[in-house]
Parts: C-alpha cells; sequence; structure tokens
C-alpha cells in the first residue's frame, strides 16, 4: 500500500524506513504539513501518515477522501488536530499510537521539573563561564512537595509512579480514578483541590472540556509560586493568563513542551529568522520558564515503537483485523 507522510523529518524516515522492511509497503515522505495546500500531495496514496501539527480538518479531510485516501495514520497519541466528525462522515478510518512509550513523555516531565527546580539551565551557562557562584542558584527538594496531576492516562501514570518515588503526595484529577494509582497512594481529587498543589503536571488530551483548563481563573486555586509542567498539548494553557501569573509570581516556574501556536514555530529552524510570535517572545524572556519544542515523544525506544506501530495499524485497518486497545480513533 502507498502511504504519505506529512510533516517529515529526516528521523521519521530513518525510522519508518527501517520499521517498514518487515512491512513492504510504498511510503512517500513530505516535508510539508498536511493543509488544503498540499493535500494534493497524498495523490495515489490510500493512507497518510500525520503528525501533532497536520490539521485534518473537514475541507481537508474531504479533499482526502476525493483522493481515495482511506486511513488516516497518527504517528503520536493525540488526535486533537483531526475532525473527527468530518473523518466518520467521510468513511476515512483513523488511527493513533495510543501508548508507544509513555515513558518517554513522563520522564521528560520530570527532566524540566528537575532543571526547573534546580536550575541546572543556568548552572551550566554560568559553570562554561568560570563562574562557580551560587547566588540565585537557590531550589527546593521535590521530596516530601504535593504534587497535582491532571490526568492519570498512560503518560501521567509513568509520572505518578515517579513522583511517588521521589517521595511526593500526589493527587490527581482526572473524569475515572484508576485503580492501580490508587492502591499505589494516589489520591483523586477535585481540580480546585488538585490545583492548590506545590508542583502540577498536565497530562490530559486537548479537547473542549480541557481547553484553557490552565486559565485565570483556575490560576487562582493555585498556591504562590507554584510549577506547572506541561507536556500534554498547547492549549492546555491561557498563555495569556499564565504569562500575567508569571509577571506577579503566582507562577513560579513553568516548563513548556508544548506551545498553544507552535505549529508555526515548532520543528523547524528558525534561527535565522525575526519570530513574529509575541507571546513565545515573551515567555522566553522569563529566566524561570523553560522550553523545549515537543520533544517528550523523541527517545528511541519511543521512535521505534511508533513507527512499527504506525505501520502495524495500517496493515491492520487493511486486513480488517481489530487494532490494540486504544489505537483506533474512528
Ligand atoms: P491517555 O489517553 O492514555 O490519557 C489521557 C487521560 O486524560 C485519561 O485518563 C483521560 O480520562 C484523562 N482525561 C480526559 N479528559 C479529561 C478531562 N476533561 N479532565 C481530566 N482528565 C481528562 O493519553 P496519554 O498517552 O497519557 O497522553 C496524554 C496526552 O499527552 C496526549 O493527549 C497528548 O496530547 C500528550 N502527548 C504529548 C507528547 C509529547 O511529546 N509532549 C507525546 C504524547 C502525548
Amino acid at each position: 500500500m502507498k502511504i504519505a507522510f506529512f510533516s517529515t523529518q529526516p528521523y521519521d524516515t530513518a525510522f519508518f524506513e527501517s520499521a517498514n522492511q518487515a512491512f513492504g509497503h510504498e511510503l512517500a515522505f513530505f516535508t510539508q504539513a498536511l493543509d488544503p495546500a498540499t493535500l494534493s500531495l497524498a495523490k495515489g496514496a490510500q493512507a497518510v501518515c500525520l503528525f501533532v501539527n497536520d490539521q485534518a480538518s473537514a475541507p481537508v479531510i474531504e479533499g482526502l477522501r476525493a483522493l481515495g485516501v482511506q486511513t488516516i495514520a497518527l504517528r503520536c497519541a493525540g488526535f486533537n488536530n483531526i475532525d473527527i466528525e468530518a473523518a466518520k462522515l467521510a468513511g476515512i478510518r483513523v488511527c493513533r499510537v495510543a501508548a508507544y512509550s509513555p515513558e518517554s513523555v513522563a520522564e521528560h516531565a520530570v527532566a524540566l521539573l528537575l532543571t526547573l527546580t534546580r536550575k541546572t539551565h543556568k548552572a551550566y551557562n554560568r559553570v562554561r563561564e568560570q563562574n562557580f557562584a551560587l547566588s540565585g542558584l537557590l531550589g527546593f527538594n521535590i521530596h516530601g512537595k504535593k504534587v497535582g496531576v491532571i490526568g492519570t492516562g498512560n503518560i501521567g501514570q509513568a509520572f505518578c509512579k515517579i513522583m511517588l518515588g521521589f517521595g511526593c503526595e500526589v493527587t490527581a484529577f482526572d473524569l475515572i480514578a484508576n485503580k492501580e494509582m490508587e492502591a499505589l497512594g494516589v489520591k483523586y481529587a477535585p481540580l480546585t483541590d488538585v490545583l492548590a498543589s506545590d508542583i502540577i503536571s498536565l497530562h490530559c488530551p486537548l479537547n473542549e472540556q480541557t481547553k484553557h483548563i490552565i486559565n485565570a481563573e483556575t490560576l487562582g486555586y493555585c498556591k504562590k509560586g507554584v510549577t506547572i509542567i506541561n507536556t500534554g498539548r498547547g492549549g492546555l494553557l491561557d498563555t495569556k493568563a499564565v504569562i500575567d501569573a508569571l509577571k506577579n509570581g503566582t507562577i513560579g516556574a513553568l516548563g513548556l513542551d508544548v506551545y498553544e501556536q507552535e505549529e508555526k514555530l515548532f520543528f523547524k529552524d528558525l534561527s535565522n529568522t525575526i519570530i513574529q510570535d509575541d507571546m513565545i517572545q515573551r515567555l522566553m524572556s522569563f529566566s524561570n520558564v523553560l522550553i523545549t519544542g515537543h520533544q517528550g515523544f523523541f527517545t528511541q525506544d519511543a521512535m521505534e515503537k511508533i513507527a512499527v506501530t504506525t505501520l502495524d495499524n495500517i496493515t491492520k485497518l487493511d486486513q480488517q483485523v481489530a487494532l490494540a486497545t486504544g489505537n483506533t480513533v474512528v
């Protein structure tokens, strides 16, 4: 089967070509993101493979249907960028990789957290300039702190386990309490209680209920100086409200792997351009904000699993075989 890959980077090509030796599909890699102007690249393909910032809106899905595309295979877990109703109407199947390596993202959230709490990003630069002074580097222990987790699916659970290992008191907010987490000592509580933690980490999907779950009102429930880590999706935070909260000290530290307007920025080398996005420029101006460009998933282990599972999903859908739990979206 011919599969058209959008938004590809050299590492996507390498991992998918290697995994495809066991499947034998015809793979066409395009660097362009999927949108109305680029969808014609899918001509002749039965499946398209998309990533987090490809936009499969209703008109794009209609265009894909007209080209004969039968499957949209996401090489990621989130599917907020797909118009699900339009896909259903068009009879296009949508699959994803529900759990490739939740630890990869959970560990990245912890990397952001530890960097911010011990200021190793500042120390690294200082020591390189032979400045061994400690003033300004005072951190705080994670041990004994109250950690609030929003969303305890695959990634949230991996994160909770690490935080329990650090000796934290972990409370969580989710639509469904997870029994395994409760048995390990995680306490489920209303969102307002979970927000009153020393550290908050977001691991829920972006949807109508969770868009701007961190906003001016909900920030009012936070402890002054709270550390917030977001490796979920940028839209979970109302960025403007977050900037205000950083300015008035409500947020003491912020670790972001995702950003509300990341489509125009992330996965690109923009070092020789003038960035027009004033919000990210403002965020980058705070010394207590650490931003990475959506790299939580980016480990050798996760990339291998993503490539194999994506190709397996496409193959199974073609053969009308049921997918592994959670991988079917439509
Ligand atoms: P999952 O589907 O296993 O878990 C999501 C959890 O969020 C579920 O327990 C669900 O009940 C809960 N949830 C749904 N709606 C909620 C609401 N309104 N309030 C509170 N909880 C709610 O997903 P997984 O694999 O844990 O991934 C979570 C998110 O992480 C993904 O949706 C994606 O946006 C993001 N992600 C980020 C990556 C990165 O590289 N930074 C990589 C992979 C995923």
